[in-house]
């Protein structure tokens, strides 16, 4: 969570590697899911997790931490 001005933001970060067989999903579509062109994987940007397979596993999370108003990617979340 970042607060800018009266926003306060949520961030999420995730390897966009698909875990069904390693291609790379797209950016989020309109409904907000990250979409495999591979095989039609669907993950929910909010959260990584699987909404459509073949994947079964979540998008890998990468943790953020923010020093200073800077926004670092730190190392993975597993
Ligand atoms: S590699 Fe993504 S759905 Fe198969």
């Amino acid at each position: 969570m970042v607060r800018r001005g009266n926003e306060t933001l949520f961030l999420v970060s995730y390897q966009l590697v698909c875990t069904h067989q390693g291609c790379k999903p797209t950016l989020p579509n309109p409904e907000r899911n990250l979409v495999c062109p591979c095989h039609g994987s669907a993950y929910k940007a909010t959260d990584g997790s699987v909404v459509r397979g073949p994947a079964r596993q979540m998008l890998e999370g990468i943790r953020l931490e923010v020093r200073d108003g800077v926004i670092f990617a730190v190392g993975n979340l597993s």
